[in-house]
């Protein structure tokens, strides 16, 4: 297939520019003013669009194999099209668990099945997700795994982390943090501060995930191996990886869409929809999150996709899970909460989170001849909303609904074809 995009502002690592842009053969065949299309290409307008790398999001649950009633492989791959996204990270919390070379693999086939976008499987850092015994970090990194976490729950033990960290400084491979000191926030559901005392509900204090934080931090400093910490929520992480980073340690941070754009006065409600883990913090600390971003404490934007089918979301605070989707609103949350310049949003959304996945070969390439065509193109401009129904996730669970959003993907290339055309699935 061979595709010419006319007329779009190019943003990339490399700057800003107007140019069409020629797509042949997988790769980008041409970019420059007034490209003339070939016979037989497929010429889509992009006048007043942006077009960038595609977007690479480090986080996001997948379901398959065990949960397919909330989301599949295909399901979720087609969640990810529609939001820009190009690649995605499969977090290992499926049933089984990712923590072995067949679940992986299992994973990534799926992945190429659907053809939607690049699934690429994170493995878990013990068995079982267990905590309690190092899953086979050769094996699976030289089945092609680079980042490795336990997310869902954070590794609790410093001396099998201080192993892992070890192992992935030898292996080059990546261990990604889900921080949470889990004898702090038994049986919370938000988290705790003024509007849960208010409400009298139990707690996740902003300390139970700062102290992993420091003590991860500490490990790093100690092993030399790096680490990357998945949905920083507190105004305190910020700070702990802001002094880490200037100590140049190796460490990456992400945030989700819903810590810059959400608060726990959501929980006012008592609906489920909005218990997630971490769980929705104070102003003060999206100010801080979103401070993060934006002078590079915080690397990328991730979802923390995490589908949950209605039933379960349904149930009373202390029993429904925790989680809500991500992929398909993250750039309309993003651009509707961020003060930032369009580039560095967009930056946040592919080439940085490309970088940490280690698929940066692949994945957030500048715009040029010769590059993979892992492409998005958006409106940064459009308002919208969500509706629920028209969402291609498999399950609801968005907390979206009737909240203006900003920017909007019209199309997403991977490897040189159309997975999204005007704004709809081509499979
Ligand atoms: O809210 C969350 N949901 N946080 C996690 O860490 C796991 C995720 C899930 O798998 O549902």
């Amino acid at each position: 297939m061979s595709l010419v995009i006319t007329g779009a502002t190019v943003l990339d690592q490399t700057g800003e520019r107007r140019a069409d842009v020629r797509v042949a053969d997988g790769l980008i065949a041409a970019v420059g003013a007034d490209l003339e299309p070939a016979d037989g290409d497929q010429v889509i307008d992009a006048s007043g669009l942006t077009l960038s790398p595609g977007f690479v999001d480090l986080h996001t649950h997948l379901r398959e194999p065990g949960r397919e009633e909330a989301e599949t492989i295909e399901t979720g791959s087609r969640a990810a099209a529609l939001g820009g996204y190009t690649a995605v990270v499969a977090m290992p919390n499926t049933d089984p668990t990712q923590d072995c070379v067949s679940v992986v693999e299992f994973v990534r086939r799926q992945g190429q099945a659907a053809g939607l976008c690049d699934v690429f499987p994170s493995a878990s850092i013990t068995v079982g997700r267990g905590g309690e015994q190092l899953t086979p970090f050769a094996e699976l990194s030289a089945a092609g795994v680079r980042l490795f976490t336990d997310d869902g729950n954070g590794v609790q033990d410093p001396l099998l982390m201080r192993r892992a960290f070890e192992y992935a400084l030898d292996l080059d491979v990546t261990l990604a943090q889900h921080c949470e000191v889990e004898r702090l926030t038994g049986g919370a559901v938000m988290h705790e501060g003024d509007c849960c005392s208010h409400l009298g509900l139990p707690g996740w204090p902003s300390l139970a995930e700062e102290l992993m934080v420091h003590r991860d931090i500490e490990l790093v400093r100690l092993t030399g191996a790096p680490v990357h910490f998945l949905h920083l929520s507190t105004a305190g992480s910020v700070d702990l990886v802001r002094a880490a980073k200037a100590d140049r340690l190796p460490i990456t941070a992400e945030a989700t869409p819903h810590h810059i754009s959400l608060t726990d006065e959501m929980l006012r409600t008592y609906s489920a929809i909005y218990k997630v883990n971490p769980p929705l913090r104070t102003m003060d600390d999206v100010t801080a999150v979103r401070d993060g971003l934006a002078d590079g404490t915080i690397d990328a934007i991730a979802t923390d996709h995490a589908p949950h089918v209605s039933e379960t979301k349904e149930q009373p605070l202390d029993q429904a899970p925790p989680g809500m989707l991500g992929l398909e609103t993250a750039l309309g949350v993003s651009i509707a909460h961020l003060d930032m310049d369009l580039a560095d949003i967009v930056g946040a959304l592919s080439w940085r989170p490309a970088g940490i996945a280690g698929i940066d070969d692949t994945h957030g390439r500048p715009v040029q001849a010769g590059e993979p065509a892992n492409l998005t193109v958006f409106d940064p401009t459009e308002e919208w909303e969500v509706v629920p129904a028209q969402l291609a996730s498999k399950s609801r669970n968005t907390p979206y609904v009737g909240v203006p959003l900003r920017g909007r993907v019209k199309h997403t290339v991977l490897m040189g074809e159309l997975t999204v055309e005007n704004g709809t699935a081509t499979r």
